[in-house]
């Protein structure tokens, strides 16, 4: 269902850009005061609302055995036991209180060895297909164990699990209760952290208000930088959807030796290629790319505006951009309504608030 409708936000997207129908004007946006008269018209606002709208799922029926699951997964995603070392689990470097990431530009494995890429968010998963920043995980379950039995990541091996576990009468009761059928095993254990890893969400921003029709949830710089988004700046071409991401791979041209995408798919356009990240919370979780590279938004902005490198992997839609200054600073200034939470919830938005 849920891709279906990123399809179709797609496909709508593309529409736009080709027939140029609905266009995005600004008045006078190089006044020096901001006022009224420069406010973005967005004809048919409905028509770009839904490109960022939250797909209509079926809300999944309560179910005791899948609570245990999950239950048990928050167990296992916060247990050290999980690594070789005895010192690492899931949550040292997917920290609940820092989005589930850290602020390193890249992770560091057990006995503090450097992996090659920065520790992603894991909100909103449950839908994505492949996993991983170059798309090597098919599911959630595939993922799962590929930390824990990474050397160099947690250094744990199959056995050395299932016997540290195994030696503590909590997992050993809690396993044969949850999962009758396997008991304590490897494709227990995955579907539980699998389980709980799925029902991370992102908590609701001030740009969600706007899609849900509160023209005034964001400001005039706020709305110009959402003009800048979906027009001049072109962004929308691959960040669309709720969780602003096609989850499609792109090489966008940063200059890096990782081929991401490349590794499994022989197509040029996979070379220096990495999933769409999700642009939610985006500008509380710095330092930015699949390296860290970037520390601020201002250096992403500036990176886009001067286009990345030229290569033949290089996707079509990222070139030279030409912003001003105001334009960048408007643009940040939008990144920054994903990253904060609604101003006070209104009771008229309470009646339609999917969100626990
Ligand atoms: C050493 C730090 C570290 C630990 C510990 C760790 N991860 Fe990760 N995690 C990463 C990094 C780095 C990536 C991105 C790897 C890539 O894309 O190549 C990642 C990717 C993921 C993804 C894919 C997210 C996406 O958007 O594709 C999931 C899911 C995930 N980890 C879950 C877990 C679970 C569950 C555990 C514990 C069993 C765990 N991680 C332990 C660093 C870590
Ligand atoms: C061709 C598709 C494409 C276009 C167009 C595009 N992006 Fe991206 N964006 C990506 C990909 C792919 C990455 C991840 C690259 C990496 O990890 O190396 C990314 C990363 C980012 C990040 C960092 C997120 C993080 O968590 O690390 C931000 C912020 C961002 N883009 C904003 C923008 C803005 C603003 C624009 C418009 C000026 C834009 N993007 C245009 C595909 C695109």
């Amino acid at each position: 269902m849920r891709r279906r409708a990123e399809r179709a936000a797609r496909m709508l997207a593309l529409l736009l850009a080709a027939t140029g129908c609905l266009v995005v004007t600004i008045a006078a946006s190089q006044a020096a005061e901001p006022g009224a008269s420069q406010l973005p018209v967005f004809e048919d606002v409905g028509a770009w609302r839904d490109l960022f709208r939250r797909p209509k799922v079926s809300e999944p029926v309560a179910d005791a055995d899948q609570e245990a699951r999950v239950r048990l997964g928050r167990h296992l995603f916060f247990e050290r036991l999980l690594s070789g070392s005895g010192r690492m689990a899931c949550s040292t470097c997917h920290d609940p209180a820092r989005f589930f990431q850290d602020d390193r530009p890249r992770a560091v494995g057990v006995f503090y060895r450097s992996l090659a890429r920065r520790t992603p968010p894991l909100f909103d998963l449950a839908e994505v297909r492949p996993l991983m920043r170059d798309g090597r995980a098919a599911s959630l379950e595939e993922q799962v164990l590929m930390p824990v039995l990474d050397p160099d990541e947690m250094g744990q091996t199959a056995e050395g699990l299932l016997e540290k576990l195994g030696r503590v009468a909590f997992y050993r009761r809690t396993f044969a209760e949850t999962f009758p059928a396997e008991g304590l095993s490897l494709p227990a254990i995955a579907r539980a952290l699998a389980a709980y890893v799925a029902t991370l969400e992102s908590p609701p921003t001030a740009f969600d208000r706007w899609v849900e029709g509160e023209e005034d949830a964001l400001e005039a710089r706020e709305r110009r930088g959402l003009a800048i988004f979906l027009g001049k700046g072109g962004c929308i071409a691959c960040h669309v959807g709720r969780r602003l991401t096609d989850d499609r791979f792109h090489d966008i041209g940063l200059p890096t030796s990782d081929l991401g995408r490349g590794r499994f798919d022989p197509d040029r356009a996979s070379r220096f290629a990495f999933r769409t990240p999700s642009l939610r919370w985006v500008a509380r979780r710095p330092p930015y790319m699949h390296d860290g590279s970037l520390g601020s938004l201002r250096a992403v902005v500036d990176h886009y505006d001067r286009g990345g490198i030229d290569r033949p992997s290089r996707s079509p839609s990222v070139r030279p951009l030409g912003l001003t200054e105001q334009e960048k600073g408007d643009l940040i200034a939008f990144l920054e309504t994903l990253s904060r939470p609604p101003p006070e919830t209104r009771v008229s938005a309470l009646a339609s608030d999917r969100h626990r």
